[in-house]
Order: C-alpha cells, then structure tokens, then sequence
C-alpha cells in the first residue's frame, strides 16, 4: 500500500493559513502530485453542519450557551469523521493530505483558549483519533494583533456577503488569542520535529516558497526511508 503526506496548517484566525494552502496545493498538483484540501471543522457533509453549530455566532441564541466540553467534544466529532471518510482513504492512496487544522487547534482553542487543559485534548486525540498525527505541521504565527485585525476584517466581509457569520470565536478577548498564541508556541517547542513554525510576516509569495521547500526536504526523507526498507 502506498502512502501518501498528512501535512496540517495551524495559526490563529487571519494568519493567512488559506491562502498558503492554496499556493501549496498548486505549486504540487503542477509537479503532478494529487492533492487533497480540506478545513477543520468541515469537509464532510457532517463537519459542514457541526461548523455552522461552532462558528455561528447567532447559534448560541438558538442553542443556549454553548459548554467547553461540548465545543471540544464536537469538534473531535468532525475530526474522527473527516479521519474516516477523507484523510484516511487520500493517504492510503498516496495523496498529499492538506489540512487547515487538526488537534493542534483544539489544544491552542479549547484547551488553553477556554481552559479546558492540554492533557483532555490528547487524550481524546488518543481516544477519537487513534493518535492520528501529521507528517508535517505548518504554523503560521505572525504577531497576534496582525492576525487578529485580519480575521476580523475577513468576517465583516463574510456577513455582508452571505448573511452568515463565523464569529463565534472572533468575539473573544485579546486574553483569550493571547493564551491561543502561547500554546502554539508551547506546541512547536514540544513536537520541534513536526512543527515548522513560519513567524516573520514576509510577503505571500517568499512564505509560500519556503513551505514548498520544507514540503520537498520531507518528501525526500520519506522517499529515502522507503528504499531504504526495500533494500533491507
Ligand atoms: P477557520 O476555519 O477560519 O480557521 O475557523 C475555524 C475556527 O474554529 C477558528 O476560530 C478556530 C476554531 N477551532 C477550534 O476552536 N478548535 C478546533 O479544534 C478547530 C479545528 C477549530
């Protein structure tokens, strides 16, 4: 069975995650590789609907006050579904895997964001997940206050546009993104070898090419340690 690269983005909200997944998916897909995109939550018929429950604002007018539990428990739902029916089935046929968060958000969001502690995330990532981890993280971690006055600037865009919004978790403090900023920044320190951590705030283009580089360098590791176990 051949199998393919399960590459993650993380970042706050406005760090420019979606745009460098769109410059990563076509710098590979013109090398001729098969690519597969997705965001967390969503991506699934299911995570699309745990989405709007999560990230509209107006839900908790329909639904109450929505518990820390529940929200991380949901979006463990959507993982455990995009797991199943997307990410699982692109690697086992070799695909690069691109997806726009994983569990390294609920550890930044709701283990720190909302208090609930690193230690329920992975064991529900154990639990959920199977311990399912990335080949490859990339975080985008630009100064908190550029981020911030991005996403929301984004989400004004968004309402106007289809009436909806996405900003449940916008409406949070600066207290809240800072704790986000910090456990990332704690994540990168724990897992070095996964996490690249993209800091600077260089233009579109120059980020995007050092991804594709850290992308390549690890495509080849992966080619040489399959020959290397054919050879043995
Ligand atoms: P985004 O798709 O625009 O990045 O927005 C997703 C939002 O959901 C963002 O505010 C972060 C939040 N989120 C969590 O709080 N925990 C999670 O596990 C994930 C995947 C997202």
């Amino acid at each position: 069975m051949s199998h393919g690269l399960f590459i993650t983005f993380e970042g706050l909200d406005g760090s420019g995650k979606t745009t460098q997944i769109r410059h990563l998916a076509a710098a590979l897909e013109a090398e001729g590789r098969r690519v597969v995109t997705l965001r967390q939550p969503g991506g699934t018929a299911l995570g699309d609907r745990i989405r709007a429950v999560l990230l509209d604002s107006r839900s908790e007018a329909e639904l109450g006050a929505i518990a820390p539990e529940a929200e991380m428990a949901l979006m463990f739902a959507d993982r455990a579904q995009s797991l199943r029916e997307v990410i699982l089935p692109a690697l086992a046929e070799g695909a690069i895997v691109l997806c726009d968060r994983y569990t390294d958000s609920s550890e930044a969001y709701q283990g720190a964001g909302r208090g609930l502690g690193s230690e329920r995330i992975l064991a529900m990532h154990k639990a959920v997940c199977n311990d399912i981890q990335p080949g490859l993280t990339v975080l985008l971690l630009p100064r908190l206050q550029s981020s911030l006055y991005r996403a929301r600037r984004r989400n004004e865009r968004h309402a106007q546009k289809h009436g909806t919004d996405e900003n449940r978790f916008e409406r949070e403090g600066d207290d809240f993104y800072t704790r986000v900023h910090e456990q990332y920044r704690e994540i990168a320190r724990r897992e070095e070898k996964r996490v690249v951590v993209i800091a600077d705030e260089a233009p579109i283009e120059a980020i995007a090419s050092r991804i594709l580089e850290v992308v390549h360098a690890r495509l080849e590791e992966m080619a040489a340690s399959a020959e290397r176990s054919a050879v043995q």
